[in-house]
């Protein structure tokens, strides 16, 4: 076909991936067609917008490696990462809800012992104790592997660090739910910190004037066969930033209490000569049919 103008040449692209074996395929690429065509009609996209857009792109592309990933920062401050999530994973009342993964978790971090290890060893912060229970409809879920992480007092996470390796983790560890479905360890008190803005995905938010900060958080994804898996985060109860987290992913089941104690004994039985922090949460999941 020829003298395709800018309304008739969406029928001819959809008809041109018509024998597409995979009928997934096909329908998602005829929506994205349907959708991207549509886009430039509607906001008249000029020949120097579209270019620009090429190159940021590439641009953010460039800018990923093993241990960064902005199209994935792209794709979170979009509000897409969250749609997903969202969609996939519809809870009932009482499971806790999944939120984005976010770009800083890695796999093989240190397996810890179930109880009363301290993975900020040598970090400042304020000292944290969590205590957590992973439980479901059905009771305690034992022998759940569970991975933490979390940032810094600075807002950092170990792996933004260059020439970055396992052996320098902190702040991230796996622990094994015990017989009654209870974790505990010790950490600092996370703060809000903003996400990474030296990148596209920081012009992206400086250009629309959006805040790039999040709510304090410590991440957690729980896994036992059986279960759906778990990711999310347990946000701070009273941060600033509840409403207005640059990624969306604060959901009400996933805040927890922070809970401020003076110096004293802390839930692991040591003494603490300064202020500390309990969180106690139990998490649900979902079990499988
Ligand atoms: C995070 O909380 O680690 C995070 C999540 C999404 C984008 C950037 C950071
Ligand atoms: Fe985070």
């Amino acid at each position: 076909m020829r003298n395709l103008n800018e309304h008739n040449i969406t029928a001819e692209t959809i008809r041109r991936i018509e024998n597409t074996p995979d009928s997934r395929l096909q329908e998602i690429m005829t929506s994205l067609i349907e959708h991207l065509h549509d886009f430039a009609r509607e906001v008249k996209l000029t020949e120097a917008e579209w270019i620009y857009g090429i190159r940021f792109l590439t641009r953010t592309g460039h800018l990923c490696t093993d241990i960064r990933q902005e199209f994935i920062l792209l794709s979170d401050t979009l509000g897409l990462s969250q749609l997903v999530v969202a969609q996939n994973h519809s809870r009932p009342v009482g499971v806790t809800e999944q939120t984005v993964f976010g770009p800083f978790h890695v796999e093989g971090a240190p397996h810890r012992a179930s109880h009363g290890v301290d993975i900020a060893v040598g970090i400042e912060g304020i000292p944290l104790f969590v205590t957590a229970r992973v439980l479901s409809g059905r009771g305690p879920v034992i022998g759940a592997l569970v991975d933490v992480w979390q940032a810094d007092a600075a807002g950092f996470y170990d792996v933004q660090e260059t020439d970055w390796e396992m052996s320098q983790a902190r702040l991230r560890a796996v622990f094994e739910t015990d017989s009654d479905g209870r974790f505990s360890y010790k950490t600092i008190l996370p703060k809000s910190y903003p996400i990474p803005t030296d990148g596209t995905v920081g012009e992206m938010l400086t250009a629309t004037r959006r805040s790039p900060m999040r709510p304090a958080h410590i991440h957690f994804r729980i896994a036992k066969p059986g279960y759906d898996m778990l990711i999310t985060h347990v946000f701070a109860e009273g941060d600033e930033y509840l409403d207005s987290d640059a990624v969306f992913g604060v959901r009400q089941s996933c805040i927890g209490n922070y809970v401020r104690h003076n110096a004293g004994v802390a839930p692991d039985g040591s003494t603490v000569d300064h202020p500390f922090y309990v969180l106690d949460y139990s998490f649900s999941l979902e079990p499988h049919d």
